[in-house]
């Protein structure tokens, strides 16, 4: 068994802002993110595979792998507003916890049209906000949004 990871960027901005909460509590708990206009990160999104070695020596095709993430993630969030553009991010906040969370759920919503196989599967997402913020979701640890959704207190902005 092996374990395949391919690394990808993207450019977006967003602001920590959650809708169901008063303005001054949201400045209180997100600080500068919780800024009106927002800010930007380069997001680094790690993609990691797991299956057998198949004939041609590889557990992973990576053509295959690089235009899933690429329909399913580099297009709809790159250049983008995360809370206007994205549409889950207008009931949650877009903290890079959540983000991973949903990147997860839409590879694996997608995995088996590109990969019909029963081999590779899914086996992780990390999302890099910054050098020193990484998130890591594996697929069915969980449920979309079921993380909690304020308890992030330390967000970075470079
Ligand atoms: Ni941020």
């Amino acid at each position: 068994m092996f374990r395949v990871t391919r690394r990808y960027r993207f450019a977006a901005s967003h602001r920590l802002h959650a809708p169901q909460l008063s303005d001054p509590e949201n400045r209180q708990l997100y600080g500068k993110c919780n800024n009106p206009y927002g800010h930007g990160h380069n997001y680094e999104v790690e993609v990691s595979a797991r299956g057998p070695l198949d004939a041609s020596g590889r557990a992973v095709d990576a053509e295959r792998l690089d235009e899933l993430v690429k329909r399913q993630v580099l297009e709809p969030f790159g250049h983008r507003n995360l809370n206007a553009d994205v549409s889950c991010f207008a009931r949650v906040a877009p903290t890079s916890e959540n983000l991973a969370v949903e990147i997860c759920r839409r590879l694996q919503e997608n995995w088996s049209r590109a990969f019909p196989g029963e081999w590779p599967k899914l086996d992780r997402v990390r999302v890099a906000e910054t050098a020193r913020n990484i998130f890591e979701v594996k697929p069915f640890e969980v449920k979309p949004f079921e993380v909690k959704r304020f308890q992030v207190k330390a967000h970075e902005i470079e």
